[in-house]
């Protein structure tokens, strides 16, 4: 097997949840995605990257495991899963699984165990602090909203979790703990699957609970000094196996990260959480353009040398990219594609994103169901906002917004399933859809000439990275280089027509126009783009 197999690999995101429907029940399910391969295989990716799929009572919607080494009833089973791998497997299609060690549920039975008393073998695998609820341990707040405590009567002690009371935090500093999780990493790999995407990992160190919060709320549990022993472990077991590792590692800066991801790091790749730069008011945010290519600018900067990006727009936790920067259109969607698909790392699509998907059009609180969405706007009424403004503030984010059902055909439900979908179907499934978008200037057909074109050459794996137009707001333009030849992108990213005057050193090359999703246009000193013109030129040798 190719050493760092990953690095011309292009990867996809699956929320098995809302993918593929294969019993009727409304809820995606391993068999679903076992039914899906081909698809996946024309489109011409090389990974897929599973949500957890293990036992879970999904107050998190998988990411709250009760058993590390059962997969969710709802989704399969093991038998199921090993009929994925070998199948995937068969198409060259490789399986990453998501690996929350952060924390589990607290229906697993360590968590169980650990209630039931002070004095439980278990209670030291989770956080525990004696506290009342007028003394808490300390003022942490959780991601999901509120105290990182949860009281336990029983014990006046409190235990301790960084996401919702039901993901109580695992106690890294305890070695049993480190020997349960890494007994069941390596039964993972030992099973043959290619890898993981570590979620919340740099939360698996907390900072002394007498630390006082100042302006970052979650400074006490980013990246925190000490989590380097726990990765390095993480790193020796993994070099064992010939996969691939990208680690959820927010508050690991885009210089941190080149420890974090370089030959000798820990892991292979990390997801920067720094480029959703939202701007306008709440409840129509966009993102803000130059903000967002600042930060990846940057991180492909810090990341040139030593160190590897993860590359992605949308995944399971943020809105539809084509609704938050596109302006929901297929050229929009195109646009978008071009504009990070080129750039130095490993490119995941996140399902749907292929299609151009948008945002679901919300009209009651009701039709949301993810937890921290409710608990938001709950927040938000008792700030006194309306409902009606609370409910566009809420969901303009919300996560569901990625994870309704992926649309396969214009039907009511999309394909989906046959039965009632878990969540509602985008509507939009009567024009945005796999089998409507089999014609040449589809979303999903222009996706697969991208990607073919990308795994071609090998400048888009190891060739440096300038931005230019730096300033622009509207503009994003690159220039891909190595010893042979360069590539030139230029999208504009609004629904502006927009005039950008080239640098020299670039209007005076020769260039060959291999991808737009307009018409030609040839490289001038004064460049003209219609709203969302994505275009991509190789030099051509004059030698
Ligand atoms: C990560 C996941 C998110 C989940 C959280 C807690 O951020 O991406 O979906 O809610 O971890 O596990
Ligand atoms: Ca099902």
């Amino acid at each position: 097997m190719a050493e760092n197999w990953w690095k011309n690999a292009i990867g996809y995101q699956i929320y098995p949840r809302s993918f593929k429907d294969s019993n009727g029940d409304g809820i995606g399910d391993l068999q679903g995605v076992i039914e899906k391969l081909p698809y996946l295989q024309e489109l011409g990716i090389d990974f897929i990257w599973l949500n957890p799929i293990y036992a879970s009572p999904n107050v998190d919607n998988g990411y709250d495991i009760s058993d590390y080494q059962a997969i969710q009833p709802e989704y399969g089973t093991m038998e199921d899963f090993k009929e994925l791998l070998e199948k995937a497997h068969a198409v060259g299609i490789r399986v990453i699984l998501d690996l929350v060690v952060n924390h589990t549920s607290d229906q697993h039975p360590w968590f169980i165990e650990a209630k039931k008393s002070k004095d439980s073998p278990y209670r030291d695998f989770y956080h525990w602090q004696d506290a009342t609820e007028q003394k808490l341990p300390n003022d942490w707040q959780s991601f999901f909203g509120g105290s990182t405590w949860t009281i336990d009567p029983e014990t006046n002690q409190a235990y301790f979790h960084v996401f919702a009371p039901q993901q109580p935090d695992l106690n890294w500093k305890n070695p049993k703990v480190r020997d349960e999780i890494y007994q069941m990493i390596r039964w993972w790999l030992d099973l043959g699957i290619d890898g993981f995407r570590l979620d919340a990992i740099s939360h698996i160190q907390k900072a002394d609970w007498k630390m006082k919060i100042k302006d970052n709320p979650w400074a006490p549990f980013m990246n925190v000094s000490g989590i380097d022993a726990y990765m390095q472990d993480l790193k020796a077991l993994f070099d064992e196996y010939p996969i691939m590792t990208v680690g959820e590692a927010s508050g690991v800066t885009s210089k941190k990260a080149v420890d974090w991801t370089k030959e000798e790091g820990y892991l292979d790749m990390i997801f920067e959480l720094e480029h959703n730069v939202r701007k306008g008011i709440p409840g129509q945010e966009r993102i803000d353009l130059l903000g967002f290519k600042k930060v990846l600018a940057r991180w492909q900067k810090h990341l040139e040398h030593e160190g590897w990006n993860a590359l992605y727009i949308e995944n399971h936790d943020n809105p539809r990219f084509n609704t938050v920067l596109g302006n929901e259109t297929a050229k929009s969607a195109k646009a978008l594609a071009v504009m990070y698909l080129f750039l130095k790392g490993t490119p995941f699509i996140y399902q749907g994103q292929e299609l151009g998907m948008t945002n679901f059009p919300f009209t009651a609180i009701e039709q949301v169901d993810a937890k921290d969405s409710h608990s938001y706007y709950n927040r938000l009424l008792a700030e006194g906002v309306s409902e009606k403004e609370a409910l566009a503030i809420v969901t303009r984010w919300t996560r569901d917004n990625s994870r309704t059902p992926m649309q396969w055909d214009e039907t009511k439900n999309g394909g989906f399933t046959s039965g009632k979908p878990w969540l509602s179907v985008n509507p939009n499934t009567a024009e945005i859809n796999v089998a409507s978008e089999q014609d040449d200037d589809s979303v999903l057909n222009f996706y697969k000439q991208l990607i073919a074109y990308r795994k071609d050459e090998k400048i888009f794996t190891e060739g440096g990275f300038d931005l230019i137009a730096v300033n622009d707001p509207d503009i994003f333009a690159y220039v891909r280089s190595n010893q042979e030849k360069k590539v030139l992108v230029l999208v504009n990213v609004s629904e502006k027509k927009r005039h950008l005057e080239l640098p020299k050193r670039i209007y005076s090359k020769k260039w060959q126009l291999k991808i737009s999703n307009g018409g030609q246009k040839p490289i001038a000193k004064q460049m003209t783009f219609e709203p969302y013109d994505a275009l991509v030129f190789e030099s051509v040798n004059q030698k």
